[in-house]
């Protein structure tokens, strides 16, 4: 019997793009079966591997053989990416941060609002089993009042130096997550933020190493992230809640199981959005808020 698979054309296969690729590669019902990549050595590879590749996303959308996307491209062209890719009125699960601005973000919601498709955003912290466990004893009030959140993502290595020239520092690049997470588990909104941050040693790089900030929350709660570029052995992940009752600390992605629970959080997030109709996904609204609280950050230190 033939399995009725959703299929999805993945736009830039690069260091998130091939995760994905390998997440999903385990579903029952989301198949990425095209794929775009300019890099041509990496689309023959891909080719030989049984995927369809195309060379630009408007050739995706012209050959018209899948039901939604996925935009992995790097952040700076997520706008032109969801241009191209909405004329087909298809789904799209665009990676965060959905453009490097408010601007950008806002751009992106004015061309899907016009196309009518339905937007995605990649938080995948939304689909960690663990996280969702926890935001629903925070909103059945297992905390009480909550005091304080503290969001960690510490990178074991940073990415190459091409990459984070054009990610929109650290704050823009991995302080997104921490906005959203926090607001998601929360409930709240951001009132105000403050930062600061390490720049890197290497002269060619544009980013930082290391970042703070602290928010004061809607709820009268207060978010706290912690940054960093570099972490012994591997990536971590944590996040830490102090309630007026409960206090916990969990560690989301820590040592050698951390590549699993993000794998199958990612795949979780490409089955919820192939179905359409979950409450935790991301929006666009979502990443606008992220975006606009760690460009706050930035431009007050101007
Ligand atoms: N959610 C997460 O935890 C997470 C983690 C890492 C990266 N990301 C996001 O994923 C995105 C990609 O990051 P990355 O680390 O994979 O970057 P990358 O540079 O490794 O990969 C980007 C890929 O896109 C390709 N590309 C460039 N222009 C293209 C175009 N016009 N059409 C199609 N493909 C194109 C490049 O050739 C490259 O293969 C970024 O937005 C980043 O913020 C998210």
């Amino acid at each position: 019997m033939s399995r009725v698979t959703f299929r999805l054309g993945l736009v830039g296969a690069g260091r998130m793009g091939q995760t994905h690729l390998a997440a999903i590669s385990t579903s029952a019902t989301v198949t990425v079966t095209a794929i775009v990549e300019p890099r041509a050595e990496v689309a023959a590879s891909l080719s030989s591997q049984g995927f369809i590749t195309h060379d630009s996303a408007e050739a995706l959308v012209a050959a018209g053989d899948v039901d939604g996307f996925l935009v992995a491209t790097p952040s700076a062209l997520h706008v032109e990416a969801v241009r191209q890719l909405s004329p087909a009125g298809l789904p799209i699960l665009c990676e965060k941060p959905a453009g490097l601005s408010v601007a950008e973000a806002s751009e992106i919601q004015q061309i899907v609002g016009d196309s009518r498709s339905r937007l995605q955003i990649g938080y995948w912290r939304r689909y960690v089993p663990a996280l969702q466990n926890l935001k629903a004893r925070i909103d059945a009030g297992t905390f009480g009042r909550l005091l304080v959140l503290h969001a960690s993502q510490w990178d074991h290595r940073p990415p190459a130096p091409e990459f984070r020239n054009t990610s929109g520092g650290i704050l823009v690049d991995m302080g997104v997550h921490e906005v959203d997470m926090i607001r998601w588990l929360s409930g709240n909104e951001v009132m105000s933020i403050n930062s600061n941050e390490l720049m890197s040693h290497e002269s060619e790089v544009v980013d930082q190493d290391a970042g703070v900030f602290t928010m004061r929350l809607s709820s009268e709660t207060l978010g706290l992230a912690t940054l960093g570029r570099f972490y012994p052995d591997k990536d971590f992940v944590g996040v830490e809640v102090m309630g007026e009752l409960h206090h916990e600390q969990i560690d989301i992605i820590s040592g050698d199981g951390g590549d699993d629970v993000l794998m199958l959080a990612l795949r979780t997030q490409a089955e919820a959005f192939a179905l359409g109709a979950d409450p935790n996904a991301a929006t666009i609204d979502d990443a606008i808020a992220a975006l606009r609280a760690v460009n706050t950050a930035t431009e007050m230190r101007r």
